[in-house]
């Protein structure tokens, strides 16, 4: 059976013969973990009825609830946007269908970024899906800004019925225009809501995920 550490420093759990080196959540290392112990039979299997654990007032701790936020499973996206002529993109995990009909979906975007700054301006951005193939891209869009180089410079493109680009790479894609009045300022981020206009499944293959791309990159 496959051992189970938690981290003592804010109970993240590892699976593995090992305690890891390092706790990805909050960077403790190997020693701050310890094996968890699980319960045999029906009691372990809540097949008392009972449960199997119980508040213990550590659960309104910021590092506490970290590792139970980064359980909620996402996408990953690149988010395309222009300004006047400029083009820009941007990595994204926060984008999700918020309602079918009418076809809406939302984006959460940071302040500091050029990306973030081309929406607020132009109102339309391109929500690129891609492959599993599509590590390069994540990298590409995520890990530079557009105010220190030109992201689109060596990337294939089309120019989407927004005017927004279309990157080659992605299986799918969706154009969107933001509702003004729908805009909310989160502090740190502005989170868009907006109306698909325009998209195309361009390649019925398995979409990446975050969880995936954080497995194999
Ligand atoms: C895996 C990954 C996921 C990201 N998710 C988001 C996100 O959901 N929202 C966001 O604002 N930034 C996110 N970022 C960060 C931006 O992609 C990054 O800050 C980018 O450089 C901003 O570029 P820009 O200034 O050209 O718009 C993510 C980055 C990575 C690598």
């Amino acid at each position: 059976m496959v051992k189970k550490w938690r981290c003592t420093v804010c109970a993240y759990i590892h699976e593995g013969p090992e305690p890891p080196d390092i706790c990805p959540v909050c960077g403790a290392g190997k020693e701050f973990f310890e094996e968890v112990k699980e319960e045999s039979g029906e009691k372990a299997a809540g097949g008392s009825g009972l449960p199997t654990w119980q508040l213990d007032g550590s659960e309104t701790q910021v590092e506490v609830i970290r590792p139970a936020i980064f359980k909620i499973s996402y996408g990953l996206y690149v988010v395309t946007s222009i300004n006047g002529g400029r083009k820009n993109g941007q990595t994204a995990n926060t984008v999700f269908q918020v309602t079918d009909n009418p076809m809406r979906v939302a984006a959460g975007l940071n302040k500091n970024n050029l990306t973030c700054e081309f929406v607020r301006e132009s109102g339309v951005f391109a929500v690129n899906i891609l492959g599993q193939d599509g590590h390069d891209m994540v990298r590409h869009f995520g890990f530079r800004s557009g105010r220190d180089v030109d992201k689109f410079a060596d990337v294939a493109y089309v120019t989407g019925v927004t005017g927004a680009p279309i990157i080659e790479k992605c299986i799918a894609y969706l154009e969107c225009r933001v509702l003004p009045e729908k805009t909310v300022d989160v502090g740190s981020h502005y989170l868009f809501i907006a109306e698909v206009v325009a998209g195309k499944l361009k390649v019925d293959a398995e979409p990446m995920t975050y969880a995936y791309y954080r497995r194999t990159k």
